[in-house]
């Protein structure tokens, strides 16, 4: 049997429906920004339930363009968590800052009792991460940042659908990024990003920002960049967020059996706890495992396309080297690449899909 990581072919096997927006805004031209991109904003930040949200060309762009709305500047320190995608670090970079990070926790989040420590007179934001679609504790989070008076941007990249207590991933913090690449639950034909605030001073410059700094053609406010979302992936957007609900109790009804199918097996692999309250978006579902590369290699020749996010953490990177950190620094961090894989359980696998992996894993370690 196989099972597979992605799932684009499925997902996207009935286009009509999609071309027949999509010629739509042909007839129109409206090939920048313009009322497709408009419409679909509004329809985002409904669905979130914020005021604005701000439609980018990349998740990447949405956390550099954050950033900068709040305020940050080369120089200034922004905290995040040791264990995430290149991107989220990358953006801290890019918005000319130095990233300091903590380790996560056993849930593969930030360690939120260790944001405080790491809190200097130079952090001009904490940027906690929804690793792989589940939300860190943001009330715990959002208590030290308020306390400090330090803005946090939420890297809600992965977790379109994903909620705390019912309130939504990306509403927790001044300002926060989304991503729609391909791979995420919320996704496009390509690259997406878009940002959501309720700061309306924030939005303004963050309109301006993404377009060059025009007000219009002829006059230019400030400063900008061009990183804006493409009005055809704005038309893909807009038709995939109707199902993004459906989507995701699918993910979490497949979560649930794997976790199900799993038990018994603690001593060997392992899936997070999963508070109660907490609905994850599974971007991802992660899970620890006893002789990790053995057993993502037999699950691969057994037709189960399982993967590593990520098997070298980013501070022992090449490109961290100026960073000054060194192995040791962030063990629990450090300890999970080694242990940690990713099951397949998006929305197109199905209950012999899931029964077929637990056999196999369970075969691998009755051996
Ligand atoms: C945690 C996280 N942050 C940022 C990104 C960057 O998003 P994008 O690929 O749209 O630039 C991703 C996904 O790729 C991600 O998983």
């Amino acid at each position: 049997m196989q099972v597979k990581y992605n799932y684009l072919d499925q997902q996207f096997a009935e286009v009509e429906g999609y071309f027949q927006d999509l010629r739509q805004l042909v007839a129109t031209g409206e090939f920048t920004l313009g009322p497709f991109v408009e419409a679909f904003e509004k329809k985002f930040a409904a669905y979130i339930g914020v005021k604005h949200a701000i439609g980018t060309n990349t998740g990447t762009g949405a956390l550099i363009q954050s950033l900068k709305a709040v305020g940050v500047q080369p120089g200034d320190e922004v905290i995040t968590v040791a264990n995430t995608f290149i991107a989220t670090v990358g953006a801290i970079v890019a918005a000319g800052a130095r990233p300091v990070f903590v380790d996560c926790d056993d849930r593969y989040q930030i360690d939120v009792n260790l944001i405080a420590g790491a809190i200097t007179a130079k952090t001009k934001a904490i940027l906690p991460v929804h690793w792989g679609g589940c939300s860190p504790d943001m009330d715990k989070v959002m208590a030290i940042a308020d306390k400090h008076g330090i803005p946090v941007v939420e890297d809600a990249c992965p977790s379109v659908g994903a909620t705390v207590n019912g309130r939504k991933a990306g509403t927790f913090g001044k300002v926060n990024a989304f991503s729609m690449h391909p791979l995420k639950p919320l996704n496009v034909w390509g690259d997406g990003g878009i940002i959501v605030t309720n700061d309306d001073k924030a939005a303004e410059f963050l309109r301006l920002y993404r377009n060059h700094g025009m007000v219009d053609r002829d006059h230019i406010e400030i400063w900008g960049i061009n990183d804006r979302l493409q009005p055809f992936q704005a038309v893909v957007g807009s038709r995939v967020l109707d199902t993004v609900e459906g989507l995701v109790q699918l993910r979490v009804r497949n979560a649930q059996l794997l976790d199900a199918g799993l038990k018994g097996l603690e001593a060997h692999i392992r899936p997070p706890a999963r508070p109660a309250g907490n609905r994850e978006a599974y971007q991802l579902y992660l899970a620890t495992a006893e002789r990790r590369d053995e057993l993502v290699k037999f699950l691969i020749s057994r037709g189960v396309e399982a993967k590593i996010h990520y098997p070298i953490p980013i501070h022992l990177q090449n490109c961290a080297r100026d960073l000054g950190y060194r192995k040791g620094d962030f063990p629990v961090c450090e300890k999970q690449a080694d242990e940690i894989l990713t099951l397949p359980a998006h929305q197109h696998i199905n209950e012999e899909q899931i029964a077929y992996m637990v056999s196999v894993i369970r075969e691998f370690y009755a051996r």
